[in-house]
């Protein structure tokens, strides 16, 4: 180490590789689960205060156990091996079968995120109301709310006369005893898990232990009778489903329920799923009567879309099969003092735009340094899609311009560093979309496209090309 250079000599922590104690006590965060070693007044992953719980020390094997005999000898098998096909039953909400990869599968424990307030409950007690009217058994525990409120919610939804089991409780053993007296029901709703409490261990609800031992003896039951469960878990601002991050691991099925409270539109995604692709959304719109289902979710972002204006463009984002498109605005504020230019960003990755500022200003010489980028997708919603490159950065250019892009076109394709424009998945089903709603233009990268009936393709080839296109548009 001593001929190193310094500058790798200061990645060195001394101690790193020499055996230090085990350390006996371990404490979670019951923010973001994150773990430490010592406790301390605020968690180092999440910054929260006062998050830091002690948890069960870490069990330490001794070397001396050996572990080659007195257990029980394992059957293998093989790939092939006949398997029963993945049963699937319906929700009967079209949206919420979509998300889940087609509906519920028994003995399945699902854990559904989103913000308070988000239509969590309202959407859970649509689905469990529906099953019930359909003649099949459908369980719905709140631990959070009375029964005289979820039973105002549902005459508000029109589904009183649902048939379905409603109950108060925060107790998992009074929950489970009484559905032990019973047939076990297809459907279990468990809302919330942070207000659940298990008497196998200590400590109160909420906390990572309680929730963690609650979800365990729910999943058990769920996986030993067949019941598709549903554990209503709070997420916290920046998107972890708070404390019980523990949870993910535990369910086969993570989903999140989003969406701007302002807006009335609502996603429903699903981010882990054992039985199924995790691309698929379900849509939905939170009317006065409850969560309607938007079965053509390009409509509600594009609407009142007339006159054109500079620095909008139209991105046909696809979320897992589905085309959706969406609005990509951005407004440019030059600034007269040498103050820290502002760059904000609702809906997409701030990292990205920074990296396309970067291209645009080192590949066309457009420069950025001066000026306020505020960039927005409209309608609320936040694109993942790599593909929103090409619109962005189309959208950029028009409002840098001042120069409104063509109404009736749509854009997509990924921007390289070098300012080429990159082929994206799926070219044909985002044209094919673009054209069921009336757009007459795709601009796109070379090739990964094909011809659709009533839209007009070009390669719009590189940035620098872009930048020629935008100014010369009228
Ligand atoms: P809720 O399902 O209670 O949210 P969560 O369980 O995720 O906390 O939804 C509450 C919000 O939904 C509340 O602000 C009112 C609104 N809402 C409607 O707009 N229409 C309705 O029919 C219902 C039941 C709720
Ligand atoms: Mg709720």
């Amino acid at each position: 180490m001593a001929d190193w250079p310094d500058r790798l000599r200061s990645f060195f922590v001394p101690g790193s590789t020499t055996g230090m104690a085990k350390p006996k006590k371990r404490f979670i965060c019951t923010e973001c689960g994150s773990v430490s070693t010592r406790w301390q007044g605020q968690c180092g992953d999440c910054q929260q205060w006062n998050t830091l719980v002690e948890d069960a020390p870490d069990t330490k094997f001794a070397a001396k156990h050996d572990l080659s005999s007195g257990g029980r000898a394992l059957t293998f098998e093989s790939l092939d091996a006949p398997t029963k096909p993945l049963v699937r039953r319906s929700t009967g909400i079209a949206e919420f079968d979509r998300a889940l990869g087609g509906g519920l599968v028994p003995g399945a424990a699902i854990l559904m995120g989103g913000e308070p307030g988000i239509g969590k409950s309202t959407l859970l007690l649509q689905a469990a109301a529906k099953i019930a009217q359909g003649g099949r058994s459908a369980v719905y525990v709140s631990g959070e709310e009375a029964t005289g409120q979820v039973r105002m919610r549902a005459a508000r939804l029109g589904l009183s006369k649902a048939p379905l089991k409603l109950a108060a409780a925060t107790s998992v053993r009074d929950i489970l005893t009484t559905l032990g007296q019973d047939d076990p029901p297809e459907l279990l709703i468990i809302d919330s898990i942070q207000t659940m409490h298990s008497d196998m261990i200590e400590g109160a609800p909420g906390t990572v232990s309680q929730v963690r031992a609650s979800a365990f003896e729910l999943i058990r039951y769920a996986k030993e009778r067949g019941t598709a469960l549903v554990l209503v878990g709070h997420v916290t601002k920046d998107g972890n489903i708070a404390g019980p991050r523990v949870l993910e691991h535990m369910v086969d099925t993570v989903m999140s329920f989003e969406g701007e409270r302002s807006h009335q539109y609502r996603i429903l995604r699903c981010l882990k799923n054992r039985f199924g692709a995790v691309d698929e959304i379900g849509v939905f719109a939170m009317e006065g009567h409850g969560l309607d289902e938007v079965g053509n979710p390009s409509s509600l972002f594009l609407s009142g879309r007339e006159e054109p204006i500079a620095g909008a463009a139209v991105f046909p984002a696809l979320e897992g099969t589905r085309p959706v498109l969406v609005e990509i605005q951005a407004l440019i504020v030059r600034l007269q003092s040498g103050a820290t230019p502002r760059r904000a960003v609702v809906g997409w990755d701030s990292g990205r735009l920074a990296m396309l500022l970067a291209v645009l200003e080192s590949r066309c010489g457009l420069s950025f340094s001066t000026a306020e980028v505020y960039l927005n997708v409209a309608g609320g919603y936040r694109l993942a899609d790599p593909a929103a490159d090409l619109a962005v950065a189309a959208a950029l250019i028009s409002a840098l311009a001042d120069k409104p892009l063509a109404a009736n076109a749509v854009w997509f394709g990924e921007v390289a560093l070098s300012g080429e424009i990159r082929p994206v998945a799926h070219g044909n089903v985002r044209q094919k979309e673009s054209a069921k709603l009336g757009f007459k233009r795709a601009m796109g990268p070379a090739d990964g496209w094909q011809d659709v009936a009533g839209l007009r393709y070009t390669d719009v080839g590189s940035v620098a090309s872009l930048v020629d296109r935008v100014m010369a548009s009228a």
